[in-house]
């Protein structure tokens, strides 16, 4: 059956989503763990066109954190590979659904061909402005939140801002995306309760959805299931119940 997310209330502006469980989705098969990250590209494209759908603006997915340099050679340039793959393959669905690109992490510690490929998507898309699929990258909030704070920094040493100045939101306009809003909705597949340095600042209000299900098995389904979820929640703000 398809999920009716017409059916739903609330629809999060913005969903986060850690893609774990690619590797032992792969092992569970016999298969190689580049075969579970491929499988992995396929529920992005499935969570982009659900998302699309069902009206939700931006998707943001953590695809290589700066931890993940330290896994294998074989398997970060496999990853590498299958990212610029996966952007060739994806930029139809971008085009059809006028989906806009970006990307946020450390850009220049890519290699070369992966740049050239992301910027070539980026500027393709970078006139769309109804729905937006964001890309972490070599990507780490405490390594964001210190790039954040030695900016402000040179601005007061410079003489630009004042230090009393500094507020919550000098330090959210200085993150590597500061116009996009911080996410309503985290989703982490396979189970972990761990935020694993991802959007530490911007995950402060968001609600958490943890399943079992590895993501490479997480389909227009189990996104919609993630929604309905939401739809049951809350959300305070560390307000009173109404
Ligand atoms: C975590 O699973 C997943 C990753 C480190 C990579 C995620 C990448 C993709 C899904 C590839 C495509 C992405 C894009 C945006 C094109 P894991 O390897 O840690 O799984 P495990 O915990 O079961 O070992």
């Amino acid at each position: 059956m398809t999920p009716s997310f017409q059916s739903l209330e609330k629809i999060p502006r913005h969903v986060a989503l850690i893609m774990d469980g690619n590797g032992r989705w792969a092992q569970e098969r016999g298969l190689s763990r580049i075969e579970g990250h491929k499988e992995g590209a396929q529920s992005v494209r499935a969570v982009l066109r659900a998302a699309a759908k069902a009206g939700v603006e931006f998707i943001t997915v953590y695809a290589f954190s700066t931890e993940n340099w330290k896994r294998p050679p074989q398997e970060v340039e496999g990853l590498m590979k299958l990212l610029v793959s996966s952007l060739e393959a994806y930029e139809q669905e971008l085009h059809d659904n006028q989906i806009r690109l970006r990307v946020m992490g450390q850009f220049d510690r890519l290699p070369l061909l992966v740049r050239k490929r992301l910027q070539k998507t980026l500027d393709a898309t970078a006139h769309y402005t109804g729905h937006t699929f964001i890309i972490a990258l070599s990507y780490g909030s405490r390594v964001e939140i210190a790039e954040a704070a030695k900016q402000i920094a040179v601005k007061v040493q410079a003489g630009e801002l004042a230090a009393k100045d500094i507020d919550e939101q000098t330090v959210a306009d200085h993150l590597y995306l500061p116009d996009v809003p911080d996410p309503e909705l985290l989703i982490r597949t396979s189970g972990e309760l761990r935020l694993s340095n991802f959007l530490l600042w911007q995950l402060s209000y968001a609600e958490f959805h943890i399943t079992d299900t590895y993501w490479p098995d997480f389909r227009e389904e189990q996104f919609f299931q993630a929604l309905e979820a939401f739809n049951g929640r809350n959300r305070r703000y560390g307000g009173m119940e109404k």
